[in-house]
C-alpha cells in the first residue's frame, strides 16, 4: 500500500484522486486550502486512511505547517494538483496583475514549495506528479488565457529542472496533461470524467520510471509534445 500526498484536494481532479487511492486502501495525506464537506465525507469513511491538513499553496508558512503536522512518513507520490483558471479577459491593453501573481504563486512557486517541504520525506523511487495542461506547451495552437498558459508553460520548464537535479536521488518527476475534464474548472461539457481522468493519472503514478523523469504525458499515457 502506497503513501500518497495531494494538493487542491477539497474538490475536482484532487479529490476524485484522493477517493480513488482511499478505495486501493492507500494512505492519503489530503491537502487543501480548505477542506470541503465532500472531503470530510471522505475522510470520515476512510478509517483513518485518509487525514486532512489546511495547505494554501501559495503561502510558504500554510505548506509548512501542513508537512509538519502530516507526520514524518515516507510519500511515494507527491500529486501537485492545485490550481486556478487566473484573469481570462482580453489583456493586450491591460491586465489584472494582482491575479497574474496569484495564479503563478499558486501554479509555479506552489509545486516547488510543496516539493520543498516534502523532499525530506521523498526517498529513491519517490514520485512527484505534476498536474499541468496542454495550454502550457509551445504545440498549443491557441492564443489567448495568456496568465494561465504561460504559468503552466514555466511550471512545465521548472519541473524539468528540478527533475535532472533530482535524478541522482533517484525521484521521478511527472508532468501530466490531465485531459479537459469535467471540474469547476472544465465546466460541465469538458471531455472526460474527473474519474476518468484520476484513474489515467493514478496509473501514471505508479508507473513512471527514472528513465522518464522530466517527461511530458496526457493522462492517458500518450507523450504529450512539448
Ligand atoms: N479541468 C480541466 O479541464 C483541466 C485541464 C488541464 C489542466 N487542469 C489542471 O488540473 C488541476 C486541477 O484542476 P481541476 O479541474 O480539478 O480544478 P477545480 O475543480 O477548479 O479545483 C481546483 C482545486 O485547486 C485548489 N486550489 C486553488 N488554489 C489553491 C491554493 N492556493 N492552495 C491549495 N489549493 C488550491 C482548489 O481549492 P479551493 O476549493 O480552496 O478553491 C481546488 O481544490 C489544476 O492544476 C488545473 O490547472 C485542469
Amino acid at each position: 500500500m502506497a503513501t500518497v500526498a495531494i494538493t487542491g484536494a477539497a474538490r475536482g481532479i484532487g479529490l476524485e484522486l484522493a477517493a480513488q487511492h482511499v478505495a486501493a486502501g492507500d494512505t492519503v495525506i489530503a491537502l487543501p486550502r480548505k477542506a470541503s464537506a465532500a472531503l470530510e465525507e471522505l475522510a470520515a469513511s476512510s478509517g483513518g486512511k485518509l487525514t486532512i491538513h489546511a495547505c494554501d499553496v501559495a503561502s510558504d508558512a500554510s505548506v509548512r505547517a501542513a508537512a509538519a503536522a502530516s507526520g514524518n512518513a515516507p510519500i511515494d507520490v507527491l500529486y501537485n494538483v492545485a490550481g486556478v483558471t487566473g484573469p481570462m479577459a482580453n489583456e493586450l491593453e491591460g491586465a489584472d496583475w494582482d491575479a497574474w501573481n496569484e495564479a503563478f504563486a499558486i501554479m509555479v512557486q506552489g509545486p516547488l514549495r510543496v516539493l520543498q517541504a516534502f523532499l525530506p520525506r521523498l526517498g529513491d523511487g519517490a514520485k512527484v506528479m505534476n498536474i499541468t495542461s496542454q495550454l502550457g506547451a509551445m504545440a498549443w495552437p491557441m492564443g489567448g488565457m495568456y496568465c494561465y498558459a504561460s504559468a503552466k508553460a514555466a511550471l512545465n520548464r521548472l519541473m524539468r529542472s528540478v527533475a535532472i537535479d533530482l535524478k541522482g536521488k533517484g525521484i521521478i518527476i511527472g508532468l501530466i496533461h490531465p485531459g479537459w475534464v469535467q471540474t469547476d474548472m472544465g465546466g460541465p461539457h469538458a471531455q472526460i470524467t474527473a474519474e476518468e481522468s484520476a484513474s489515467g493519472i493514478r496509473k501514471l503514478g505508479a508507473e513512471w520510471t527514472l528513465d522518464d523523469t522530466g517527461a511530458f504525458r496526457k493522462w492517458n499515457g500518450e507523450t504529450h509534445d512539448w
